[in-house]
């Protein structure tokens, strides 16, 4: 976790945007950012085995922090059926409203509200099942996340936490030097990106037991999609502006145009925690 003091270099622009989507600056880049990384397979497949591990049934009850537009919590309302529920919980009024709009008519299990994963608005002991995606690289303190999800959980709920660690980003390219001060400015642009090898001992922290982790490689291919996963020309121009002019402008330009044998392509290696209250 990023100690305490150190402040991050905000050189990717979502490592804000995600802290404070209904900014007019950040919500249509938010919107696009997570539209846009579901059209990935490999990303719907980790979505899949997240959902699969957590071993919903009909009639739990679920929650969703930091829900987004509400893909998840939509796909969460099916498994556990019409006699169970999922409440979508985002800081965003913006995304909650879009998330809303995602509910298929008839279905009335699913449900969104605004709220703080710090302080989530559900009674003590309620739940079957939380999950939080995504969520607590972006936390001033991802502690209290695990503390409020031990909170509403019954006993033996199962708690399901998927986050990079940003430290694990892979783009294939000649130029190492260049490579490295990419994924090292790109990963230290979050509050806490390397929050992914740090999820067991959080988890056990908190009381949580059983843990189980998993990974599951994200996988981006060609100029546009590493583009899109990783936002690698607008943290290389702000890294540029910031240091003036640098190697990464020329190292841009041959991911762009695929001067290798073959397409580009970018990994991130998704940590998924699963455990019981
Ligand atoms: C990277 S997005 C992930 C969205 C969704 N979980 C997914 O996988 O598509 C992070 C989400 O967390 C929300 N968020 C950020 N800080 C939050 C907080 N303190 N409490 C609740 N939600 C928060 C953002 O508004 C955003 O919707």
């Amino acid at each position: 976790m990023r100690h305490s003091g150190e402040t991050p270099a905000a050189c990717a622009p979502r490592a804000e945007a995600f802290r404070d989507a209904d900014d007019d600056r950040h919500f249509r880049d938010v919107v696009d950012a997570i539209e846009l990384q579901y059209t990935l397979p490999s990303f719907r497949a980790y979505k899949s085995a997240v959902l699969r591990q957590l071993d919903l049934r009909p009639g739990d009850a679920v929650v969703d922090v930091g829900s987004g537009l509400g893909h998840d919590a939509v796909a969460i309302g099916a498994l556990v059926g019409p006699t169970g529920t999922c409440v979508g919980v985002d800081l965003s009024v913006r995304l909650v409203e879009r998330a809303q709009a995602r509910v298929p008519a008839g279905v009335g299990n699913v449900s969104f509200t605004v709220g703080s994963a710090l302080d989530l608005p559900l009674a003590p002991a309620s739940l079957d099942a939380v999950k939080a995606d995504r969520l607590l690289m972006h936390l001033d303190d991802p502690r209290e996340l695990l503390a409020q999800a031990h909170h509403v959980l019954k006993p033996g709920g199962r708690v399901a936490i998927v986050e990079p660690d940003c430290a694990t980003v892979t783009i294939t390219s000649t130029d190492r030097a260049a490579t490295r001060r990419f994924t090292d400015a790109w990963c230290d642009s979050f509050r806490h990106g390397w929050i992914g090898r740090d999820l067991p001992a959080l988890a056990r922290r908190a009381g949580f037991a059983d843990l189980v982790l998993t990974g599951h490689l994200v996988t981006a291919q060609g100029f546009a999609e590493v583009d899109m996963l990783l936002e690698v020309s607008r943290t290389v121009a702000r890294i540029e502006a910031d240091n003036g002019p640098g190697p990464l402008t020329a190292w841009l330009a041959t991911l762009r145009d695929d001067v290798r044998d073959e397409p580009v392509r970018a990994t991130v290696t998704m940590f998924h925690l699963t455990a019981r209250r």
